[in-house]
């Protein structure tokens, strides 16, 4: 039988993080030195990776979180399942606010892993993560 961790089989998991340690390694990161990468999983399988790209101009940079939806929407995906989070610290990768509020609005239940570089990892839901978030049907009303 798969193993299932919350929601995510394992070897999903597993190959989440391998594309997101991929994509950490192209980070564009001249100013902090930090190296993010990030991998999401759509409904229909497919996995889109992103890292962190930053600017001169700090205020500019995008986190490898947006960079990996920015990715996923360009080729079609709009639902994820869930999202893979690698940087190189003690505790497992979080993605940052404004990075939850991009994911809720394309599945504020996707499972987001978050890991390490040496594989440590643990999942949430999103909505765990942002809850009460503020989303499109509130626009709707
Ligand atoms: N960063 C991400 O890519 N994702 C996050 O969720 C947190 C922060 C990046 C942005 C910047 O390039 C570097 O990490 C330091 O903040």
């Amino acid at each position: 039988m798969k193993k299932v961790r919350k929601g995510v089989e394992e070897e999903q998991i597993r190959r989440l993080i391998g594309e997101a340690c991929k994509a950490r390694r192209r980070a564009y990161a001249p100013y902090s030195r930090f190296r993010v990468g990030a991998a999401v999983l759509s409904k229909d399988g497919r996995v889109f990776v992103g890292c962190n790209v930053e600017n001169a101009s700090y205020g500019l940079t995008v986190c490898a979180e947006r960079v990996a939806i920015g990715n996923a929407i360009t080729q079609g995906a709009r639902e994820f399942v869930a999202i893979a989070v690698v940087y190189s610290a003690r505790r497992e990768a979080v993605p940052c606010g404004a990075c939850r509020q991009v994911l809720r609005e394309f599945g504020g239940e996707m499972y987001v892993i978050s890991a390490t570089t040496r594989g440590k990892y643990r999942v949430r839901r999103l909505s765990d993560l942002l809850p009460g978030s503020f989303g499109g049907e509130e626009l709707r009303e």
